[in-house]
């Protein structure tokens, strides 16, 4: 018996028994990716989009991928064994353990592959009927923010601000606009339209902004993809910060003033239902 298993690098193992080299690179040099694929009823959300996604991140890595996508469903699906609640799926691949400590790519390595399920529970009814707090922050990150590196140390130390000023996320700003939160994307509603900054370098290509975007799309919500400055976000109706585990949250305070009428708008309301039909629908076992 132990804690839960987890799986590494071709075991599945009680998490305290999963041990890792103090030379892999990830642990040196955050020199890894990784993704988060929410779970329900046993089924991963959107799991195709997030293994592309992986994907992507490796390449921009120059790390080739370990495991074909059969192989992420089939640990997957193991860890999710005897698990019916909502989980989180954590993965992550790094460059591996060399034999010394070197900031170049070692000539031969072999990559580490981890993942494990933690339970996840939806937003909580306060957050939902009151929504969430929000603070500007300079954009410190680097150029590569498509890329999901595990080299995450300007997201936490900008979340960590945002949670000392008594605020739920960050909204981070470069050369005056707007790209996304710490550990999610992010959206405006101005005069009815939807609009969310466009993919590239300076933001993660959100699975949850995709499936928003799908959704208002099918809904008939006009949207668009647009640069959001300073003053948009001021002069913002709604603003919706979305991630995989904390799906689309409603910014109703920004740098200490209301966002709108200070109160969760109806654009949000009618989001949030469709994107619970989309989860229900992936717990009765239909594609999510
Ligand atoms: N983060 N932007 C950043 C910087 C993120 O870290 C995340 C998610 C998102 C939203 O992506 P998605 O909709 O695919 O979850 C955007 C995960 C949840 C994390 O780091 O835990």
């Amino acid at each position: 018996m132990g804690g839960p298993l987890v799986y590494l690098n071709g075991d599945f193992l009680p998490i305290e028994q999963a041990k890792i080299s103090v030379l892999d690179r990830g642990f040196l040099f955050g020199d890894g990716v990784y993704e988060v694929i929410p779970a329900y009823g046993g089924h991963p959300f959107r799991l195709k989009q997030h293994l592309a996604r992986l994907d992507d991140s490796l390449r921009g890595i120059r790390l080739a991928s370990p495991l074909a996508d059969g192989d992420w469903a089939t640990i997957l699906a193991r860890l999710l064994e005897g698990r019916p609640g909502d989980y989180s799926l954590y993965l992550q691949i790094t460059r591996g353990a060399a034999d010394k400590r070197d900031h170049a790519f070692p000539a031969v390595v072999k990559p580490t592959v981890f993942a494990m399920a933690t339970p996840i529970s939806p937003p909580s009814p306060e957050k939902l009927q009151k929504g969430i707090a929000a603070v500007t922050l300079d954009d410190v990150r680097w150029q590569l923010c498509n890329i999901k590196s595990i080299t995450l140390l300007a997201n936490i130390l900008l979340r960590q601000q945002a949670t000392e000023e008594g605020c739920d996320e960050a909204i981070l700003i470069r050369d005056g606009q707007a790209t996304e939160g710490t550990a999610s994307n992010l959206f405006i509603v101005k005069d009815g339209l939807l609009l969310t900054p466009a993919k590239g370098p300076s933001l993660l290509p959100g699975i949850t902004r995709d499936l928003v975007l799908e959704l208002a799309a099918g809904a008939g919500i006009p949207l668009a993809e647009a640069s959001i400055g300073l003053a948009d976000l001021e002069g913002a109706d709604e603003i919706w910060m979305t991630s995989s585990t904390r799906e689309v949250m409603a910014v109703t305070t920004l740098n200490g003033r209301p966002v709108g009428n200070g109160w969760p708008g109806p654009l949000w309301q009618r989001m949030t239902c469709l994107y619970q039909i989309c989860k229900e629908r992936l717990r009765t076992g239909a594609e999510g």
